[in-house]
């Protein structure tokens, strides 16, 4: 049996833990005994600066990589072993900051990818096909909702570095309904777009869904979570309510220094 942890004081069970979490690539040492929890309904922000290891956590919590030391736990129970397909069918879902799309298939394709729809009908289901137009369906509905000017069949190689981000983002509040992992979703959307991410995690939010959410702007950061975790050089130094947090004392937690916050669009 794995060990199951018990609530924390505040009698919450967290959805997504990393606990004492180490990582090194080769000399360079990502991450120190990093703690970290995530719990349901709540927006959680992961920042830091540039190599701060907020994308090497993200990874080890969503199984892209095996940390040296440390446990990962999901619903109370170390998962330690598991890849990142066996972390995805505990509903951990994740928009890792390359997006990782494939450009040799269409929107479509792109959005169903591993999740593809097949028929009813035993003897289609048998032959492993694809319910294609149900799939051109689903997806032309999201884009829709998603005001996205973009067909279900054009290849993903043709369409805007920012139409790829809200793909990608569409994507994960689409099958996300556990835990959803958003490394840097907005770094590459214009104003209306961001707006509408952040308008998406705060619904994921209030679904019951837990929500890991990395940015370098602290004006989506202040307005979007509820909670803020401050990574510097591998190392957790901060972990504090949105509600009681400034710019200035993130940006100081961030820094390791009093830098003056220049205005409320600062990115860090
Ligand atoms: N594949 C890799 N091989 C070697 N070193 C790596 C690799 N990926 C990351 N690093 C190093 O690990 C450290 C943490 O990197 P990481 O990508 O986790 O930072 P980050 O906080 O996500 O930064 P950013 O804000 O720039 O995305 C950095 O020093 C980085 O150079
Ligand atoms: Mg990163």
């Amino acid at each position: 049996m794995t060990p199951v942890s018990p609530p924390n004081e505040t009698g919450r069970q967290s959805v997504l833990e990393a606990r004492g979490i180490s990582m090194s690539y080769g000399a360079v040492r990502a991450l120190s005994n990093v703690d970290l929890s995530l719990y349901p309904g709540e927006v959680l922000g992961l920042v830091g600066d540039n190599g701060a290891g907020k994308t090497t956590l993200v990874k080890c919590l969503s199984g892209v990589h095996r940390p040296d030391s440390g446990e990962i736990l999901v619903d109370g129970t170390v998962r330690d072993s598991l890849n990142a397909e066996q972390m995805r069918s505990l509903g951990v879902e994740t928009v890792y900051q390359n997006l990782s799309l494939v450009d040799t298939l269409d929107v479509m394709q792109n959005f169903f990818l591993n999740r593809e729809l097949l028929y009813r009908n035993p003897v289609a289901r048998a032959l492993g096909l694809l319910n294609k137009r149900q799939m051109y369906r689903a997806t032309t509905e999201r884009l829709r909702e998603l005001e996205l000017a973009v067909e279900a069949r054009r290849s993903i190689a043709a369409v805007s570095g920012g139409q790829r981000q809200m793909i990608a983002v569409a994507r994960a509040i689409s099958w996300g309904n556990h835990i959803v992992m958003l490394d840097e979703p907005a770094a590459a959307l214009g104003v209306r777009q961001s707006l509408q991410v952040l308008t998406f995690i705060r619904s994921m939010a209030e679904r019951g869904v837990a929500v890991l959410f990395i940015s370098h702007n602290m004006q989506h950061v202040l307005q979007v979570t509820d909670r803020i975790v401050v990574l510097r050089r591998g190392e957790k130094v901060g972990d504090l309510k949105t509600a009681d947090a400034s710019a200035q004392q993130i940006v100081t937690l961030i820094t390791g220094s009093d830098l003056v916050v220049a205005g409320k669009d600062t990115k860090v």
